[in-house]
């Protein structure tokens, strides 16, 4: 990741996520990039209610800045290039703070969506590990917008 960073720059990753969209939503595919989680404690096989990486946390801000990255990887081609959807997903930055965002977001990255046999969002936990996913959900606690 940090390598594509190098090669295309920030814009170019995105255009590149961009061009993946249209296919990853006819399909409910997804072409998972691999996250690199090192310096984060790791947190075993069995899911977490709550996220580990809080503000508390000594390690939150590389939580963070790994999940920024995470998220333009993996999340934005649906949910939008920032956090700031597109329409096509709904909006991550609305997800309520705290635990009880925490139990829905886990809820979703483990379970997906599907409906009619159609897939919506793959399960994104069957891609990146749980650190990853933890550290994308202390990201997007930053781009909390109250509606
Ligand atoms: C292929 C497109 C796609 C990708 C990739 C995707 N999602 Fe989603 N996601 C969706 C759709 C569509 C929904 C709405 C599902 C529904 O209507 O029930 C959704 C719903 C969610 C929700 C629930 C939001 C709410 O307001 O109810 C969360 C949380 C979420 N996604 C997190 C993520 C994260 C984190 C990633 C990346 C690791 C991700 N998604 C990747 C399409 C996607």
């Amino acid at each position: 990741m940090k390598h594509n960073k190098k090669i295309f720059g920030l814009a170019g990753a995105g255009m590149i996520t961009l061009m993946l969209s249209t296919q990853a939503l006819a399909h409910g595919d997804v072409t998972p990039q691999a996250v690199d989680t090192a310096g984060l404690e790791s947190l075993g096989e069995e899911w977490l209610d709550q996220n580990p990486y809080g503000e508390d946390h000594e390690k939150y801000a590389l939580a963070v800045e790994i999940g920024e990255s995470a998220y333009n990887q993996n999340c934005a081609r649906c949910h939008g290039l920032e956090g700031v959807s597109g329409g096509i997903a709904p909006d991550l930055r609305f997800l309520e703070p705290g635990i009880d965002g925490d139990e829905w977001y886990q809820y979703r990255v483990v379970n997906g969506a599907v409906r009619d046999g159609r897939v919506y969002m793959p399960k994104m936990a069957e891609h990146l590990s749980q650190e990853a996913l933890w550290a994308i959900r202390a990201w997007l606690e930053t781009k909390y917008v109250e509606q």
